[in-house]
């Protein structure tokens, strides 16, 4: 028996091999895939937290064509064969969505305009398209002590989503996971333990994973809007890393430095902290070109010629304005 199967998401049809999930099909369809805010493929047991990548099954397999009575996460249903499913032609499912994002903002300080992740939130993106204009929140939003969790990176509870993400990360990458979701229900929280600072090499990719404002990093904070840095791809020599990092410069001057994402915002190579925290200096590395953000990201709006075709090694290039 083959180990392709078919599924059908919104009336395109995919051939995928058994044991793909209904969220990777869709991105490898590639158009209106289902939205994730906890599933990350390059870390291990993510997914099934969030619940913003629910679909409808209309129908389960060819050998059984009956609907599945709820909705379920994309991200952890695997494809059967004969599967259809409805994404984003379904109005249960829009409603739905718009329920969680709902749910995901009630104790969302909505602080965009002071946030370092403004421009390149999942969340602000999600809302955006699925959220309400105002709130019917009546009570007080959760309020957590402030903790320092070291030189690096900022932790501002009050905008985590406890999707996991950074926890599955420092489990994963870092030698010594030092810190976790402590505490249940409302009062759950990412802390460390007994106040350790989370500095083990690897850990500032918590950074990029978190999908919102909740881990930024402190050698950038307040430096500058996302939007009005300019984001260049370039590598050095490491021993640790493949040292293959997004440098973000302000005129000559290197503002922050993160990995490198694909365009469903997933790093593509973790970098350690040496290469992200320890070299602010462009001759440090070998600058390839400006990187494409893609035409949907404000970090792209009026500043670069799309597509760039050919990077150059002047950091000016390419620009059309400032
Ligand atoms: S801090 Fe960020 S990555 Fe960690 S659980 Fe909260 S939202 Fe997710
Ligand atoms: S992405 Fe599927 S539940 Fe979060």
């Amino acid at each position: 028996m083959s180990d392709q199967i078919k599924i059908t998401i919104d009336g395109e049809s995919i051939e995928v091999p058994k044991g793909t999930t209904i969220l990777q099909a869709a991105r490898m369809i590639g158009k209106n895939y289902p939205p994730a805010m906890c599933y990350y493929t390059p870390l291990k047991n993510t997914g099934g937290k969030c619940r913003v990548c629910l679909v409808k099954v209309a129908q389960a397999s060819e050998a059984n064509p009956r609907p599945m009575p709820k909705l379920v996460a994309s991200c952890l249903t695997q494809a059967e064969h004969g599967m259809v499913v409805e994404n984003e032609s379904s109005p249960e499912v829009l409603e739905a969505r718009n329920g969680v994002v709902e749910f995901l903002l009630i104790n969302h300080p909505l602080d965009c305009p002071v946030c370092d992740q403004a421009g390149e939130c999942d969340l602000q993106n999600l809302s955006f398209e699925h959220g309400r204009s105002e709130t019917r929140y009546e009570e007080g939003r959760r309020e957590f002590d402030k903790i320092d969790i070291g030189p690096f990176i900022q932790l501002h509870m009050t905008r985590c989503i406890l999707c996991y993400r950074c926890v599955y990360l420092a489990d994963q990458l870092t030698e010594k996971r030092v810190h976790g979701v402590i505490n249940r229900g409302d009062v759950s929280e990412i802390s460390t333990y007994i106040q350790n600072a989370i500095e083990n090499d690897f850990s500032g990719n918590i950074i990029d994973v978190c999908p919102v404002g909740a881990l930024t990093d402190k050698t950038y904070r307040f430096k500058q809007r996302v939007w009005f840095s300019k984001p260049f791809d370039a590598h050095r020599d490491c021993p640790k890393c493949t040292g293959k990092s997004v440098l973000w410069m302000k005129g000559q001057d290197i503002i922050r430095i993160t990995s490198r994402k694909d365009k469903f915002g997933e790093v593509i190579d973790f970098i350690c902290n040496e290469c992200r925290f320890d070299h602010k200096e462009p001759h440090h590395w070998v600058i390839e070109g400006p990187r494409d953000m893609g035409e949907e990201s404000v970090i792209s709006a009026n500043k670069y010629e799309l597509p760039v075709v050919s990077p150059a090694v002047n950091v000016d290039a390419k620009f059309v304005s400032e």
